[in-house]
């Protein structure tokens, strides 16, 4: 089943409610909630009280990516906060952490992820696997929404899902950065299934229009 979820990075800051319920009425699948820290990523964007304040207004799932140096820091308040998935980078956390910082995520019930960064391999992840929900792919360095897709990680799609299907696991790949109409069906074919979409849905006129183009892109090309 493909997701498209949308990104609030690049939505209005000052209206953050009215934006999240304009992806619900768009037909966004899930709602993306990027969280910058400053230091693992040169921006700052919003933690846990902004996930909370959203959380009455929209029953979308919310896909936390945290950009954050030792996110495992920042688990418990972003569950009590109501996120539904709960990303985190596998080069901001020491390996000896990520046991007990997964099993944190999955015991509230909630999906656990790693992501990684374009210059991080495949394999990093492989140990991980049996523990994930996900592992999203990045296709843009960190930081900033509106950056052109690194067609060079479509590799690295191919190859977590060649491995993911190897141990017969159900771990979804998800991909964030430059995803729009015309990247789109590649990411798909290489293996992805949820798709963080930013700029492509909040600059278009439309955003319901922009949101069935990119489903469009995904019956067509597939
Ligand atoms: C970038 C963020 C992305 C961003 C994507 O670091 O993780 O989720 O919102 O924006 P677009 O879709 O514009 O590349
Ligand atoms: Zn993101």
């Amino acid at each position: 089943m493909m997701k498209i979820a949308a990104s609030l990075l690049s939505g209005d800051f000052a209206r953050l409610g009215d934006e999240a319920l304009r992806c619900a009425r768009a037909g966004a699948d899930w709602l993306h909630l990027d969280v910058m820290d400053g230091h693992f990523v040169p921006n700052l964007t919003f933690g846990a009280p902004v996930v909370a304040a959203l959380r009455p207004l929209t029953d979308l799932f919310f896909d936390v990516h945290l950009m954050t140096l030792r996110p495992q820091r920042f688990l418990d308040s972003f569950l009590r906060a109501g996120a539904d998935m709960v990303t985190m980078h596998i080069e901001a956390i020491e390996e000896g952490e990520l046991p007990r910082a997964l099993a944190a995520i999955r015991g509230a019930d909630r999906q656990a992820a790693l992501s990684l960064k374009p210059g991080t391999p495949a394999e990093s992840v492989f140990p991980w696997l049996e523990q994930l929900d996900m592992v999203l792919v990045m296709t843009v360095e960190p930081g900033f929404g509106g950056q052109a897709f690194m067609a060079d990680m479509l590799p690295k799609i191919e190859a977590l899902r060649g491995e993911i299907a190897r141990r017969g696991l159900d771990v979804k790949i998800e991909v964030d950065g430059g995803i729009g109409e015309k990247t789109i069906a590649a990411a798909a074919r290489a293996g992805a299934s949820v798709f963080v979409a930013g700029s492509a849905v909040f600059s278009a006129r439309d955003m319901a229009e922009a949101v069935a183009g990119l489903r469009k892109q995904l019956t067509m090309n597939n």
